[in-house]
């Protein structure tokens, strides 16, 4: 038994899209939906309008596919596609509409016209995006953060998380909880990339990717021990009525084992999935299943969020 609940919403697999990675187009979209074991889909982060995103090279595979760096700067096709899509057929798996305004008032647009619109899925607020020249990581301001929050859900009153950066200091995961935990938000994702890493050809002397002189958010397997000990920190923090998805670094079904004993709900799966294509999610399932089977698990509930301190 392999499954997992969000609010209302039950996932019959537990594999999602990491957002950013294979999710800006209909048809990625229409990929990710017909491939058995995916989960659920996350939309790419919409704007109110499209965005062409930094110029390239954009993203780099870094130490052969152990990791990725990308300023990508949001390129996608504007909230109205991604809401067309979402409510021009029905869905046999649950779906997430993510947003990233790049501004207070862009986040509270969107978030309106989403109350707004016929749309009955997920949403999820990205406060964590690492890439527009300019603009900080929301949720590495916690003043701010709680303000936006404050006034999301004065007026929005569908279901909604947010995906968070990466954070470094336990002091910090006790201040993100405590805010988080005023709202009735159905869901945490975490991680997003580990912002702002740089990275270098020796034999150009170069940085790898144009934007920003180079610096870019760090993805992939090098970026799984601050995936789990987001989702550890916060599992213990969070009211047990926000739900996790864990983000970052999972290549392998140990991986998504791993997360599920941190507290995972969900896992979801970036710069592996963009290396693999949709059916790496097939992948991830049947060596999970196989370490279940293994230890004599026949349900993730029997030991989901049971990591053992020594
Ligand atoms: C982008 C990157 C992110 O990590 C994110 O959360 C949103 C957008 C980007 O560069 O497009």
């Amino acid at each position: 038994q392999m499954t997992a609940q969000i609010g209302n919403f039950t996932f019959k697999h537990l594999f999602l899209n990491a957002s950013g990675v294979y999710c800006r187009t209909k048809q990625n979209l229409d990929d990710l939906l017909d491939n058995q074991a995916t989960g659920g889909i996350v939309t790419k982060s919409a704007t109110l309008r499209s965005r062409k995103g930094n110029p390239n090279p954009r993203y780099h595979s870094i130490l052969n596919g152990a990791g990725s760096i990308n300023s990508m700067g949001l390129p996608n096709y504007g909230l109205q596609y991604y809401l067309d899509y979402l409510l021009s057929k029905s869905f046999d798996k649950p779906t997430i509409l993510s947003v990233a305004g790049t501004s207070f008032d862009e986040n509270i647009e969107l978030l309106k016209q989403i109350q707004d619109s016929d749309y009955q899925g997920m949403t999820e607020l990205n406060l964590s995006c690492p890439n527009v020249v300019g603009k900080p990581q929301i949720a590495y301001d916690f003043e701010t953060t709680n303000k936006i929050l404050t006034e999301v859900f004065k007026f929005f009153k569908k279901p909604i998380g947010v995906k968070l950066p990466p954070y470094f200091d336990l002091n910090h995961f006790d201040q993100i909880a405590k805010i988080l935990n005023q709202f009735p938000l159905d869901h945490v994702n975490s991680i997003n990339s580990v912002g702002n890493g740089l990275w270098i050809d020796i034999e150009t002397e170069s940085v790898v990717i144009k934007p920003k002189k180079g610096f870019g958010g760090i993805g992939g397997k090098m970026v799984l021990p601050t995936g789990l000990a987001n989702v550890r920190a916060l599992r213990e923090r969070l009211k047990p009525s926000i739900k996790m998805i864990g983000t970052g670094g999972i290549t392998s079904g140990k991986d998504v084992f791993a997360y599920l004993l941190c507290g995972a709900d969900l896992v979801s799966v970036g710069t592996q999935l963009g290396i693999e294509s949709p059916k790496i999610f097939n992948r991830l399932e049947s060596e999970l299943a196989a370490i279940m089977v293994e230890k004599g698990y026949t349900s993730v509930n029997e030991f989901r969020g049971k990591l053992k301190s020594l």
